[in-house]
């Protein structure tokens, strides 16, 4: 008998959403609070500096901010009262977030998602998920969140995935990530998921899949 490499597609049962950029136009919010922050410094930065920033922990988007600036080397005390001034200008932004701010769109389309039967969990690297869900009424979407407050990596990590796939108590073959950053496809992917990518990762090369928009994801699955 020949011998087949056959490649093991588990059916997918699990769908792990990305939060900010992806459900809820945050990244916006985000990119608002670092300018502030970036011109108190004195230091560049743009849209395009700020695409580098998703996926990416606060302490880790500080140091890529900090890469153009140019006043006397700052030490882990000042770095974490920067990040923590950040947090404050972005969660007073967070204030003004209402279920409005999530798109008849995505709403329908989780409704769909979990009429199909998928098991639906959020990961987000963020330490301030679970207040955006609130905000916007999407904590009960969602049977599982994985976020910043329950990994030590940041994406590319899968941590935040693996965690996710782990709390649906399924296999991260079983899940399909949607991301709108990079570096998290390349998180899903090292995890062993399908990566989905919308918005900034729409087209990116390494997606498995890439949508338009949110509910493109309907008809990819
Ligand atoms: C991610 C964002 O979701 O969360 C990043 O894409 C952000 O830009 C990261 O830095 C951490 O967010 P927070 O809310 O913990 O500062
Ligand atoms: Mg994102």
């Amino acid at each position: 008998m020949r011998h087949h490499h056959l490649v093991q597609t588990k059916e997918k049962k699990g769908i792990i959403f990305d939060l900010d950029g992806v459900l809820v136009f945050t990244d916006q919010y985000h990119y608002l609070a670092w300018k502030q922050l970036a011109d108190e410094l004195g230091v560049y930065f743009d849209e395009k500096i700020n695409n580098r920033l998703r996926g990416v922990s606060r302490m880790d988007s500080l140091e890529i901010i900090l890469e153009r600036y140019q006043g006397e080397p700052l030490n882990q005390v000042q770095k974490s009262e920067l990040a923590e001034k950040k947090n404050e200008i972005y969660r007073n932004m967070l204030q003004q977030m209402r279920p409005a701010n999530v798109s008849a769109e995505v709403r329908s389309c989780l409704k769909e998602l979990r009429r199909r039967g998928f098991r639906l969990a959020i990961g987000s690297s963020s330490k301030n998920a679970k207040l955006i869900l609130e905000k916007v009424d999407l904590l009960g979407a969602f049977q599982a969140i994985s976020d910043g407050t329950n990994i030590n990596q940041s994406k590319p990590s899968p941590e935040v995935f693996l965690k996710a796939a782990e709390f649906l108590r399924l296999e991260p073959e079983e899940c399909y990530v949607v991301e709108d950053a990079k570096v998290g496809i390349d998180a899903a992917k090292a995890g062993g998921m399908i990566g989905i990518g919308i918005g900034d990762a729409a087209t990116y090369e390494k997606a498995d899949m890439k949508v338009n928009s949110f509910s493109e994801i309907l008809s990819v699955i």
